[in-house]
């Protein structure tokens, strides 16, 4: 199974989902069966390491982020079956990359990360980029959660 995890510039949200899925994966002795990836759908950061406050407190939960930031492509859409964004906007923008071409039939492969996430209340991963430590925490508690249910989903196609 190929997932793909995509925010807005790839240093913050997706690599931190990145990171933490393919933690649980490694914990769960699957990882084997799965293909991760994260993307940003901005050209803001390509090319750099997540940022150093995101790999900071992942580094405090144990786990590394060593993700290089990359663009969103049209061909993302053919080479994942999952495409798993942060937010509303991230949805929309991976959709203007198709152009309207075969939206229908691709649309399905995108899934928002908070509807996998019950327990938090929120529509949307929060943006943490211009905020302070609290952000960076509660970025890492909903994908975490979020992780933990989309394996059981993905478990289950
Ligand atoms: P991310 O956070 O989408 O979670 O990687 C952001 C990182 C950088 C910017 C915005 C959001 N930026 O505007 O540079």
């Amino acid at each position: 199974m190929k997932v793909l995890f995509v925010c807005l510039g790839n240093i913050c949200r997706s690599p931190a989902a990145e990171g933490v899925f393919l933690h649980l994966l490694n914990e769960r002795g699957i990882s084997d069966k799965f293909t991760v990836d994260s993307a940003g759908t901005s050209s803001f950061h390509v090319g750099e390491r997540a940022d150093p406050r995101m790999r900071e407190h992942a580094l405090k939960r144990g786990i590394e982020l060593p993700s290089r930031a990359r663009q969103f492509i049209r061909s993302d859409f053919d080479q994942f079956d999952w495409i798993v964004v942060m937010d509303n906007s991230n949805y929309e923008n991976c959709l203007k990359v198709l152009k309207g071409e075969a939206e229908e039939e691709l649309r399905p492969k995108l899934i928002k990360m908070a509807s996998f996430t019950p327990k938090t209340g929120l529509a949307e991963v929060p943006d943490p980029y211009y905020g302070g430590a609290a952000g960076f925490e509660q970025v890492l508690d909903i994908v975490t959660e979020g992780s933990e249910n989309l394996i059981e989903f993905l478990l289950k196609q």
